[in-house]
């Protein structure tokens, strides 16, 4: 394949960006049908226990209320298979119990949202009342922990020269998209379809066909502009079938956006997590063991896991590693992956326990990162498919002027400022699912490339036009890209840093078809001036095909197509995923910096410039992908200094769900940001040698700043956020 590459590696804009800046784009909410009604949830306000009784005459009086569904008279659902999680996936009004403060308890449907919203408020719900359980650190772990051993970590501890016994303390986090989460609902006789807001609009399809005891192919999902998610719509939550389920009850399409307040318990959350680690090393700070202790929430109904100790397994070689991960089943929601979901909370972790350890033996934290570079995995005994996580330190140090840094924390002032400089790693694992894409290529030159995946912001329409543009020899002008519908050749979720390698290769594999078979069609007929040419020996570029090292002699798709009298040329690309087993350890790696400046009085941190340098293997588009590290710094900022989702304990309730009070960054907590790419492909790990970087770019950059303040300050922090209160 010796396609000139015009598109790929260009910093193209988005080409749905005059859509979304000029507010034209629609979003799920947006969708107004014929006879649309609208739906406002009632969320239970006690933390636990049974709806002993529900009042909904005041409701059911007002003017414009068409029903009010709770489990007094919902339908009864069929049973339903357990996905992911494994456990019992919440469900509309099938029973009584309240499982989480929050949770829906009946729904309004009115012919206004004015008047559903006022008479969801007239709804009087009565409860027994049990005591939630809802803190991490006062409540037991299952008895079922996941355990991974190596060597023998603790006595390997015992015998270490040096020793760091370290307990780390992190915060639940919620996405927070721009875009509440919501739907539109129709029924078409036993057919139903859904504007949704999603990462995966044919995993919604599987979740609405478990829920309804439906056949897949009766329900479809449409979703083509979402507006952020972050993880947050990569499954799909109990409003999506509550809308369902409601549009059936009253025979019309119903509307129902989650507000602000319940999009916190509605959608799932990072967990928090309590990280207690120990690591041991030689004088020359090299590891010989660590031990890695891990509690993270999860829903007493459901069991969300995230890989947390990957970086502690794989990241350093150590001969000794122990790790026990344990699940604390609280009276919450079930958490899901938010952003680098796993990787970022252990990177918190590891990565500032490597800072400990630098500091401890005196010893450059570069350096001491350098002297545990591994010579492969560890953790799965296979050689790096590519790690050129070398090439990040050495790059970002140069462009950040690490040496300028003191290593004698508290030592650089700027006025009543202290000033502090960090970094750390990051690790992301490759994940790559089976994905198909068609292409159409039509008579007047122009191409229609489809499959169901998502753009939750990446801008994936964008990177697919581009590999699409080149591989089949096209301006991106010619090229039309879709997503966003069930109904399109299969996709994975839009997560887990996967769109890329996977849909990107189905891309790239139907559009190579689809010019192999234009090729061929050419060098066959009399009348092309391509006529009896070598295949391999033709080239397209700008919707014409030539002899490679002829350019004159050729003809375009138009000419060719309209000659042999053909409306168009059609293919299927497809991508198998990753294979069972692996014969490489496929991770992406990131180098972060920071230099925080830290009120000596007041503890305000301010972070003034970072700089992330990544080995994601080849950049598709510089321009999205410095959109997405320039958003991944700002969510680890958030991440390190400001977000927490606080619970009253008491009866479960979370007491800053808006955003007022959950804090994030804004414009004016933004530093100087840049953003490197080490350059280099990895076609071990797919096709079009990518290793994803919509993650990878968040992990390591909490770390990088918890290292800053401990340089700036003398303070170590071991709990995120991390806050004035805390540095005082
Ligand atoms: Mo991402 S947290 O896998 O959407």
């Amino acid at each position: 394949m010796s396609q000139p590459q015009a598109a790929v590696g260009a910093a193209v804009p988005r080409v749905d960006a005059r859509l979304r800046v000029t507010g034209r784009t629609k979003y799920a909410g947006d969708n107004s049908l014929d006879g649309v009604v609208h739906a406002v949830v009632v969320d239970s306000s006690v933390g636990r226990g049974r709806v002993t009784g529900i009042d909904a005459r005041a409701a059911e009086a007002q003017t414009g209320v068409v029903k009010v569904i709770s489990h007094l008279n919902a339908p009864k659902l069929p049973p339903r298979e357990p996905g992911y999680p494994p456990g019992e996936a919440l469900r509309p009004f099938q029973d009584d119990r309240v499982r989480f403060f929050g949770q829906p308890v009946a729904v309004v449907v009115a012919t206004t949202l004015e008047v559903a919203q006022h008479a969801a408020s007239l709804v009087k719900v009565s409860y027994d009342t049990q005591p939630p359980s809802t803190d991490i650190g006062a409540a037991d772990p299952a008895d079922d922990p996941e355990t991974y051993a190596r060597g023998d970590a603790d006595g390997a501890l015992e015998a270490a020269d040096v020793k760091l016994d370290l307990a780390y303390r992190m915060a639940r986090n919620h996405h927070n998209p721009m875009e509440p989460a919501g739907t539109v609902a129709r029924w078409e006789g036993d057919k139903l379809t859904l504007w949704e807001k999603t990462q995966h609009v044919q995993g919604t399809v599987e979740t609405m066909a478990a829920e309804f005891g439906m056949p897949p192919d009766s329900i479809r999902v449409i979703s083509p502009a979402v507006g952020g998610a972050f993880g947050s719509g990569g499954r799909t939550w109990v409003h999506t079938s509550i809308a369902a389920l409601a549009a059936r009850e009253v025979k019309r399409p119903v509307k129902l956006v989650l507000t602000r307040r319940q999009t916190y318990f509605g959608v799932g959350y990072r967990p928090a997590y309590e990280y207690d680690l120990r690591l041991g090393s030689d004088r020359r700070g090299r590891l010989t063991a660590s031990a890695h202790d891990v509690r993270t929430e999860s829903s007493r109904y459901e069991r969300h896991s995230e890989d947390v100790l990957a970086a502690g397994r794989m990241l350093y070689s150590t001969p000794n590693v122990r790790q026990v991960y344990e699940h604390v089943p609280l009276d919450v929601n079930t958490p899901t992956w938010m952003r680098g979901p796993g990787y970022s909370s252990g990177a918190f972790c590891v990565e500032s326990a490597m800072d400990e350890l630098a500091h401890e033996l005196d010893l450059d934290p570069i350096e001491v990162r350098l002297r545990n570079e591994p010579a492969d995995d560890e953790s799965s005994n296979l050689p790096f498919s590519t790690r050129r996580l070398r090439d990040c330190y050495r790059v970002g140090a140069r462009e950040f002027g690490w040496h300028r840094r003191s290593p004698k924390p508290r030592s650089t002032r700027d006025g009543d400022w202290l000033i502090g400089m960090g970094m750390a790693s990051g690790v992301y694992d490759t994940a790559r699912s089976e994905a198909q894409a068609s292409v159409r290529l039509d008579a007047d030159g122009t191409a229609l490339v489809q499959s169901a995946t998502s753009d939750m912001g990446p801008g994936t329409a964008t990177s697919m036009s581009q590999v699409a543009a080149d591989a089949l020899g096209l301006t991106m002008r010619q090229v039309t890209f879709r997503l966003g519908d069930s109904i399109l050749p299969l996709a994975p979720g839009h997560h887990g840093s996967r769109t890329m390698a996977s849909v990107g290769s189905a891309v790239q594999d139907g559009c190579d078809k689809l010019r192999k078979q234009a090729i061929t069609l050419a060098v066959k007929d009399e009348d092309s001036p391509l006529y009896g040419v070598a295949p391999a020996d033709v080239v397209v570029h700008g919707g014409r095909l030539y002899v490679k090292d002829e350019p004159t002699r050729g003809e375009t798709y138009r000419l060719l197509l309209a000659r042999n009298d053909l409306t168009h040329l059609e293919a299927l690309g497809s991508y198998a995923g990753a294979p069972e087993s692996e014969k490489f350890s496929f991770y992406a790696y990131a180098a972060t910096f920071a230099e925080v400046a830290v009120d000596a009085r007041l503890g305000l941190v301010r972070v003034r410039r970072m700089v992330g340098v990544y080995d994601a293997a080849r950049i598709i588009n510089p321009r999205l992908a410095d959109s997405q590290a320039i958003g991944a710094m700002t969510g680890g900022i958030g991440h390190a200094l400001l977000e927490h989702t606080v619970t009253d304990h008491r009866d479960g309730r979370i007491v800053n769900a808006n955003l007022a009070d959950y804090l994030v960054p804004t414009h004016a907590d933004m530093p100087e940001m840049k953003a490197i790419y080490i350059d280099g492909e990895d076609y071990e790990a797919d096709p079009i040698g990518v290793k994803g970087l919509g993650e990878i770019v968040i992990v390591g950059v909490a770390p990088a700043i918890a290292n800053a303040v401990f340089n700036a300050t003398g303070r170590r922090i071991r709990e995120l956020p991390i806050t004035a209160e805390a540095l005082l």
